[in-house]
């Protein structure tokens, strides 16, 4: 199952990082989105949630998207230090990450909690993307899938029409690391999860978009993004410099 059809999606990931200036290096992304870039692929920053607004109003008419990086399942409330779907999308978010590998395990975030914060992020109007992948010790003992399966069939909205959702698979021994899986390795978890997304969602999951996310770089980018069901990336470190994140990009001219 190929899914080459599919607009890639190219998403930066700035967890903690950044503050006012950093609006500089948000400027460059946006420079260097030029049309033709731009008629090849869609690009999205999410920055902290204290430059969301910021990036927001710098980023109409651009074409690069914001998104946050997590969201509370309610829409307001006492939550002291959360922060809401509905509160991003007046930001000017249009995407939302949720269950990255750093909420779950810094947060205790289980699957269900993930699958609330989806769901939070559709009744916003945002497109959730929603992450998943196996640690180490579940690669080396086989059970990568199994692993994928279960977050997934734990994770994601029980319906979806193809443009609300997007899965990101990281694995989360290649976050930060410098490690990545092997093409063949990334291959066969990205249609093991196709496979799942159209079980589940019918014509529907062939729509999904599936990143690859785990030390994606410009130097690696074209034996990762050249994968079969591999329909863009989610980078953390290399999104923070603007040359590397659009060298990224560049891969889809
Ligand atoms: P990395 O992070 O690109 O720095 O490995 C990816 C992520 O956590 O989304």
């Amino acid at each position: 199952m190929t899914s080459a059809r599919l607009r890639p999606l190219v998403a930066g990931n700035w967890k903690m990082n950044g503050n006012k200036m950093s609006a500089r290096v948000f400027a460059a992304i946006i420079q260097g989105y030029d049309s033709a870039l731009r008629a090849k692929v869609e690009l999205l920053v999410c920055p902290p949630a204290t430059l969301a607004v910021t990036f927001g109003v710098v980023a109409v008419g651009s074409g690069v998207a914001i998104g946050g990086q997590d969201c509370h399942a309610a829409a307001s409330g006492a939550h002291t230090g959360d922060v809401a779907a509905e509160q991003l999308a007046d930001a000017g978010a249009t995407y939302v990450i949720v269950g990255h590998s750093e909420r779950r395990a810094d947060h205790g975030e289980t699957d269900a909690i993930v699958q609330a914060k989806a769901l939070a992020a559709r009744r916003a109007l945002l497109t959730p993307v929603v992450c998943v992948g196996e640690t180490r010790a579940e690669r080396e003992s086989g059970n990568a899938l199994d692993v994928v399966r279960t977050q997934l069939a734990g994770s994601l909205p029980e319906t979806a029409d193809g443009g609300d959702l997007v899965v990101a698979y990281e694995p989360v021994w290649a976050i930060g690391t410098g490690l990545t899986p092997t093409p063949s390795q990334v291959g066969e978890v990205h249609a093991a999860i196709r496979a799942f997304l159209v079980d589940r969602y019918g014509d529907a999951g062939k729509a999904i978009r599936i990143l690859y996310g785990g030390s994606v770089k410009p130097g690696n980018a074209f034996d990762l993004l050249s994968v079969s069901d591999v329909d863009g990336a989610l980078v953390g470190g290399a999104s923070l410099e603007a040359t590397d994140f659009l060298g990224i990009a560049e891969y889809y001219r």
